[in-house]
C-alpha cells in the first residue's frame, strides 16, 4: 500500500529515521569540520615553514654572493618551481622590482618580518580573477626588500573539496535516511496492518483467528505471540463461562419447571387453605435449593476466572481453620458427631479469606453429612516442606479410589449419596479455589471414611518477618 507523503511523515518509523538521519548529518558535518580545521592548520604551518626556510636560504645567499647571487638564486628557484606556486619579489629601496615573479610590491604589505596575505590580480581590470598569496617580507642590508610567498591555490582547492564533500555527504545521508524511513515504515505498517486485520476479524466474532507470527523472534513476533496467548486464554475463559452458564441453565431448568408446575397444579386443584400453605412451603424449600445451586455455580465460575486473585492477602490459615471448625461443631453436635482437632498456632498463606473459608466449610460439611451419627471427625493442620495441609478425616463410606477424580467435577454425586441432600458442587468449588491459590485438593483413604486434604503453599517466613519489621518501625 502506498502512503500519501503526509501520512508517511506521521508514521512513527519515519519520525525515528528522520531524527537519526538528522543526527547522522550533523555528525558527518562535525567530522568534516574537524578534518578541515586540522588539515588547513597543517597546510598553513607547512607553508609558513617553507617560506621561512626560503627567506633564510636567500638571505644567506645574499650575504655570501651579493645582489647578483641573490637575483640568480631567485631566477633559479622560479625556474625549478614547476607548479608555479612559489612567489618571489626583490625590490630596491623604493620598492621597484629588481627580480622575481610578482609585477609589483603589493600594497598593505609591511617591510620587515611580517606575515601578509594578499590578492594578486591576473590583470588590471577591477573584476579580473586572481589568486591569494601568503607571504613574508624581509629587509636586506642596503635597503633591498625581499618578499617570499606561496600561492594558496592548493589550500583553496582543499577548502572547496571539503565544502563539496560536506554538501554531498549531508545530502546523501538525508536521502538514504528518507529512503530507509520509507522502507522501514512500510515494513512496519504492513506488519501492524496484519495484526490490525486479525484483531478486526476477532472483533467480528471469530475468536479462533490467530495473528500470523513471522518466526524471526523479533518484537513483532513477541507481540503477536503474546496476543495469541491472550486469545487462547480468552477463548478458554469464554468456553468456561459458556459451560458454567449451560450448567446453570441445565441444572436450574428442571427445579424451576418443577416449581412452576407444582404452583400451577395448586392453582387448579387446591381448594383448602392448608393445601395452599403446604404448596407454598414446598415452593420455598425448592427455591432455597435453586438459590444454593445458583450461588455455588457462581462461586466456582468466579474462582475459575481468577477474579479473587486481586484480593490475595497474607492470612493465618490455622486461625481460619479454627473458625471453620468452631462453626461446624454446632452442626455436628446436633448429630452426635464429635470433632477432634490438631491445629498449630500459626500457618501463614497468601489467600482470599472468603474463598478459603468456603473451601474449608465444604470439606467439613461433607464430612458431617456423610458420617454416621455419633461418629468422630478429625481435623488437622500440618505444616511441612513449605506447605500447609488442612485435612478432614471422617468415618463415613469414603470415596472409592476410582471415583476420586470424578467427584470433583460439577454435579457429580456418587450413587451411594442419593439420599443425602446436595448438588454435587462442593468439591468443584474446593478444586477451583485451590487452583486459584496455587494449591491442590487430595482425596485419600481415611479408613473407613474419607480423608480430604487441602494443600497450600506457605508464605516464606523471611518475607513475612521483613514485612512485620517494616510495619512496626
Ligand atoms: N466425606 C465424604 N464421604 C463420602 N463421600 C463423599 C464425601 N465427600 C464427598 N463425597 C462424595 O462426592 C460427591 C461430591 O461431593 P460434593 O461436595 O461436590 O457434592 P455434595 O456434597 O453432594 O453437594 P454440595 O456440596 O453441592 O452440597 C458427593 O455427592 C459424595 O458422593
Ligand atoms: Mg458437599
Amino acid at each position: 500500500m502506498i502512503l500519501s507523503p503526509l501520512r508517511l511523515v506521521r508514521t512513527w518509523a519515519f519520525r525515528v529515521v528522520a531524527v537519526y538521519a538528522g543526527l547522522f548529518g550533523v555528525s558527518v558535518a562535525m567530522l568534516l569540520g574537524f578534518i578541515y580545521v586540522t588539515t588547513v592548520g597543517f597546510i598553513d604551518r607547512q607553508i609558513n615553514a617553507t617560506i621561512i626556510a626560503e627567506i633564510n636560504g636567500l638571505s644567506d645567499r645574499y650575504r655570501e654572493t651579493g645582489l647578483a647571487g641573490l637575483t640568480e638564486a631567485i631566477a633559479e628557484r622560479i625556474a625549478q618551481d614547476r607548479v608555479g606556486d612559489a612567489i618571489y619579489l626583490l625590490t630596491d629601496t623604493d620598492y621597484q622590482p629588481v627580480a622575481g615573479n610578482l609585477p609589483a610590491w603589493p600594497t598593505d604589505v609591511e617591510r620587515q618580518g611580517r606575515w601578509a596575505t594578499f590578492q594578486v590580480l591576473l590583470s588590471d581590470d577591477e573584476d579580473a580573477s586572481g589568486y591569494e598569496v601568503r607571504a613574508m617580507s624581509f629587509l636586506l642590508s642596503e635597503g633591498y626588500h625581499l618578499l617570499v610567498g606561496r600561492n594558496l591555490r592548493e589550500r583553496e582547492g582543499f577548502e572547496g573539496l571539503i565544502e563539496q564533500s560536506l554538501v554531498w555527504s549531508v545530502l546523501i545521508t538525508l536521502a538514504l535516511g528518507m529512503v530507509g524511513g520509507m522502507v522501514m515504515s512500510r515494513d512496519m505498517r504492513q506488519r501492524l496492518e496484519a495484526i490490525n486485520r486479525t484483531t478486526k476479524r476477532i472483533m467480528q466474532g471469530d475468536l479462533h483467528e490467530r495473528i500470523p507470527v513471522g518466526g524471526s523472534g523479533d518484537e513483532f513476533d513477541r507481540l503477536s505471540g503474546n496476543l495469541n496467548e491472550m486469545l487462547v486464554q480468552i477463548d478458554r475463559l469464554m468456553v468456561g463461562m459458556r459451560e458454567v452458564s449451560d450448567n446453570i441453565a441445565h441444572d436450574l431448568r428442571s427445579p424451576l419447571n418443577r416449581l412452576k408446575s407444582r404452583l400451577e397444579v395448586t392453582l387448579l386443584a387446591a381448594t383448602a387453605p392448608d393445601q395452599y400453605r403446604a404448596a407454598l412451603e414446598q415452593a420455598v424449600v425448592e427455591t432455597d435449593q435453586i438459590l444454593a445451586t445458583f450461588n455455588a455455580l457462581l462461586s466456582i465460575a468466579q474462582a475459575e476466572a481468577g477474579s479473587g486473585r486481586d484480593h490475595l492477602v497474607t492470612l493465618d490459615f490455622a486461625a481460619l481453620a479454627r473458625d471453620a471448625v468452631e462453626l461446624y461443631e454446632a452442626v455436628a453436635e446436633a448429630r452426635g458427631i464429635a470433632f477432634t482437632s490438631d491445629i498449630p498456632a500459626e500457618a501463614l498463606v497468601r489467600g482470599n479469606r472468603q474463598l478459603l473459608f468456603q473451601a474449608l466449610a465444604n470439606l467439613l460439611d461433607n464430612a458431617i453429612k456423610f458420617s454416621p451419627d455419633g461418629s468422630r471427625v478429625a481435623v488437622e493442620v500440618a505444616v511441612a516442606d513449605g506447605e500447609a495441609a488442612f485435612s478432614v478425616t471422617d468415618s463415613g463410606p469414603g470415596i472409592p479410589a476410582d471415583d476420586r477424580a470424578r467427584v470433583v467435577q460439577r454435579f457429580v454425586r456418587l450413587e451411594q449419596s442419593r439420599s443425602t441432600p446436595g448438588n454435587g458442587l462442593g468439591l468443584s468449588l474446593v478444586t477451583a479455589v485451590m487452583t486459584l491459590h496455587g494449591g491442590r485438593l487430595a482425596l485419600g483413604d481415611g479408613a473407613p471414611g474419607l480423608r480430604a486434604t487441602l494443600i497450600l503453599p506457605l508464605v516464606e517466613t523471611e518475607a513475612v518477618d521483613q514485612r512485620r519489621a517494616t510495619a512496626t518501625t
